[in-house]
């Protein structure tokens, strides 16, 4: 589970091999192209390099055989990989049919992923929990401007359009971690918008599914509960959502089982308890351009703030 090297070539899924075996393909066409022409090339200029050319006597230019067949080999070549090209691309998006229900809905919003699992109207943020198996279908939007999703292990990527909803297959035949991230610019934070996927057994994935739909934690010592109230007095609740408590807005991720995540503000910091009081202090300064707001709080309420949030797990 802790393997989470990014890899071009990593493939937990069909359609990626399908890619990545076109992309082969591609590749060795491209590597003998390349070596016959810089081979034809060093073998003109070794061939012709101590002939001092005499003006009159080499004037033709053209080689119209030679042209042809040049033209030929280039043609034959692009029809060959239009038709791999269009078959590969059917065969990774099909429409699914009636019974082949979207699993989840995925959101990119500037700069984070909000993720549904649709059914169960859960929510989560910036990390996608799935089992592994068979491919499913996820439907795509965008809050705000363009966005694009990509984890190449696990399947194609895709656009995020505001106003239009795209989907994509995914699958993840082996558990792991699997990274990726938006790969259309999308403004200042762009970089900073990863995800990572977890792969789960399937047993494992219904546990860990059955938590997220745990109301928030609720515990008594004061700090907690000093957080809690600040969460709702200091307006957090007007953009967060933490399920079991009166905060249910939807601009920023939701925040229910927040601790239980491993990084915050799309990948670039590691969900800890310091982490999560200087992002409250200085949103600008741990991520520049983010929307959430600076809100001049005092050094004890950052505390009690953060250590709320620190313990919803
Ligand atoms: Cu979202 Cu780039």
């Amino acid at each position: 589970m802790n393997e989470s090297i990014y890899h071009i070539f990593r493939s937990s899924s069909e359609d990626t091999d399908i890619m990545n075996e076109l992309f082969f393909h591609f590749f060795i066409a491209a590597l003998v192209v390349f070596i016959l022409v810089a081979g034809f090339l060093i073998f003109i200029v070794r061939k012709y390099k101590s002939k001092k050319l005499e003006k009159d006597k080499y004037t033709v230019l053209e080689n119209r055989s030679t042209e042809r067949i040049t033209l030929f080999i280039a043609s034959v070549l692009v029809i060959v990989f239009l038709f791999l090209t269009v078959k590969v691309m059917f065969r990774i998006q099909q429409t699914p049919s009636e019974e082949q229900k979207p699993f989840v809905k995925i959101t990119g919003h500037q700069w984070w992923w909000e993720i549904e699992y649709l059914g169960d109207t859960l929510f989560t943020a910036n990390e996608l929990h799935i089992p592994t198996g068979d491919k499913f279908v996820a439907l795509m939007e965008s809050a705000d401007v363009v966005h694009d999703w990509y984890v190449p292990a696990l399947g194609r990527k895709i656009d995020m359009v505001p106003g239009v909803t795209n989907f994509v297959w995914m699958q993840a035949r082996e558990p792991g971690v699997y990274e990726g991230m938006c790969n259309e610019f999308c403004g200042a934070q762009h970089t900073w918008m990863r995800v990572e996927v977890f792969a789960h057994e399937p047993e494992e994935f219904e546990k860990w599914f059955q938590e997220q739909k745990q109301k928030a934690v609720e515990k008594p010592d004061t700090l907690f509960q000093k957080g809690k109230q600040l969460f709702q007095d200091k307006v957090c609740a007007n953009c967060h959502t933490i399920r079991g408590t009166s905060a249910k807005a939807k601009v920023g991720p939701d925040l229910t089982h927040f601790a239980s995540r491993n990084k915050m503000l799309g990948g670039k910091a590691e969900v800890n308890f310091q982490n999560i009081k200087d992002w409250i202090e200085d949103p600008q300064k741990m991520k520049h351009g983010a929307y959430m707001p600076n809100f001049l709080m005092t050094e004890e309420e950052i505390n009690a703030l953060a250590h709320y949030l620190h313990n919803l797990k």
